[in-house]
């Protein structure tokens, strides 16, 4: 749903209240009270390469807000698997038809599980909105090291915030980060660009 026509735009209104109230309930966890708007996750995925994809990771997915950005640009023969711990997003996230979603209802900290599960060694592209800020140090540490683990040579990781408060966690991890800014986002956003140099 790209809320073109009259009837998306008041079913996307729906989805922003009921993101609204599900972020207010679990804001420790979901970290804020409004989901990426448009133009944020359109941003986000043209700054990626997907073209040739096999296997693509979406972090924190929330309601899949991002998550249809991705299917309408993704390959035909690419998975995308979408981790996210709270129950109503994942129900949400489940009622998206397409055979190339998986939905994970379990932490971003059991990434390898999972795509070991289903025959991936690596990834070419994670996509992340997990609030780091207000997860645990630790958590937080080992999910970015995971994610720079997993990527191919060359894979993008592109992280949203708020802020540019935890650049420096994904500086030390992939040694480079690139940051562009969507004024259009509530709040306005930075989008954190990495990828993974092997030298
Ligand atoms: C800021 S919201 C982003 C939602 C959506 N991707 C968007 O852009 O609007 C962060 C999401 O991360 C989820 N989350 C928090 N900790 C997580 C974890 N350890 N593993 C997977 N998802 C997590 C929250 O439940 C929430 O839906």
């Amino acid at each position: 749903m790209f809320c073109t026509s009259n009837e998306d735009k008041i079913k996307c209104g729906v989805s922003t209240m009921k993101f609204f109230q599900e972020g207010l309930k679990n804001l420790n966890t979901v970290g804020t009270v409004t989901r990426s708007s448009s133009f944020l996750c359109k941003k986000i995925v043209k700054m990626s390469e997907l073209s040739s994809a096999k296997c693509i990771v979406e972090l924190g997915a929330g309601d899949g807000v991002m998550t249809r950005h991705i299917l309408a640009k993704m390959p035909a023969d690419c998975k995308l698997f979408c981790f996210e711990i709270n129950e109503k997003f994942c129900i949400t996230l489940r009622s998206i038809q397409d055979p190339r979603l998986i939905v994970v209802e379990d932490s971003a900290e059991r990434l390898k599980d999972y795509i070991e599960q289903y025959g991936f060694e690596q990834i070419d592209v994670i996509f992340s909105a997990l609030p780091f800020v207000v997860l645990p140090e630790e958590i937080s540490k080992s999910i970015v090291q995971n994610c720079y683990d997993y990527l191919k040579p060359l894979g993008q990781f592109l992280q949203v915030h708020y802020s540019l408060i935890q650049k420096s966690l994904y500086l030390r991890t992939f040694g480079n980060v690139d940051v562009k800014f969507q004024l259009l986002n509530l709040p306005p956003a930075f989008i954190l660009s990495c990828v993974k140099i092997i030298s």
